[in-house]
């Protein structure tokens, strides 16, 4: 019976911390229900990315999502699986301000969606605020690199990490964010001999999304993944396409329901 339990037993954050060196860590992004339930046993780490802004509600950057937002999705996603840990992003202007108000946004994140973590973005400015959160109960998950809640001062989505200063400071980010005691980094559009770096002097595992093979895991955008967008950044990689099969499938419905295929007897109540 124990071990029948322990087997159907979600992913926790610590479950992830030790896979540092080990079996790579697999990780998607997702939003909904349905979703959730397709990729739960596939992946370890399911996060609901404030990415959704852009996905889902077709904004043009990660900023507007909301904590409403991460919270309703978050709760689709909880639902949806049962063995992947789930990981809630911070949205933009939920945490940045004071480690009283990380604490406040955080917790009511986990209170309200059933995740098993939060993940924010920034190096060194936020590690008391990692290390406040993980002493207080809240595993976090940090993002390091290319960090795109900050697209205005980085001044775009370009690779991180070219020239000597700001590659040192990259790599400083995530020794700051491991020793403040985050369970896991992503790490974002860097050079790949930065993200080595990275894998080979921090404690925790390094999650990569336009990093390197040799990161303890990796991550996409899920829609990214299924080839739903016409363009992608070049670290994408897609494994199907779903944007042509949609549209395949939309164009024979449109014309059966035109041609009177659609319904036929066996979709009526005779
Ligand atoms: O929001 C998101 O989708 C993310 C991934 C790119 C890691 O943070």
């Amino acid at each position: 019976m124990m071990s029948k339990l322990s087997n159907l037993k979600r992913l926790t954050a610590p479950d992830v911390f030790a896979r540092k060196n080990a079996q790579p860590i697999v990780m998607l992004t997702v939003y909904t229900a349905r979703m959730a339930q397709l990729l739960d046993h596939h992946c370890d780490v399911l996060l609901v990315g404030d990415s959704l802004a852009q996905v889902v509600y077709g904004y043009d950057s990660t900023l507007p999502a909301t904590l409403e937002m991460m919270i309703a999705h978050g709760q689709a996603v909880v639902r949806g699986s049962k063995k992947a840990l789930v990981v809630v992003d911070l949205p933009f202007g939920s945490y940045e301000e004071s480690i009283e108000q990380a604490f406040r946004s955080a917790s009511m994140l986990i209170d309200k969606t059933g995740a098993g973590a939060i993940k924010l973005e920034g190096g060194q400015a936020m590690a008391p605020t990692i290390e406040f959160l993980t002493k207080r109960g809240i595993p976090v998950m940090a993002h390091v690199g290319l960090t795109p809640q900050a697209v205005n001062v980085l001044g775009g989505y370009s690779v991180r990490g070219r020239g000597n200063s700001e590659f040192s400071s990259i790599l400083d980010d995530a020794k700051a964010v491991s020793e403040a005691g985050a369970f896991s980094v992503v790490t974002e559009a860097i050079l790949e001999s930065l993200a080595d770096s990275i894998t080979d002097t921090i404690v925790c595992p390094t999650i990569g999304i336009g990093a390197s093979a040799r990161c303890d895991g990796q991550v996409l955008v899920v829609d990214d993944m299924l080839g739903m967008f016409e363009k992608n950044a070049k670290f994408v990689r897609r494994f199907d396409n779903l944007a042509h099969r949609i549209d395949q499938a939309a164009d024979a419905y449109a014309r059966s329901v035109r041609e009177r295929i659609f319904p036929a007897s066996n979709n009526c109540y005779n």
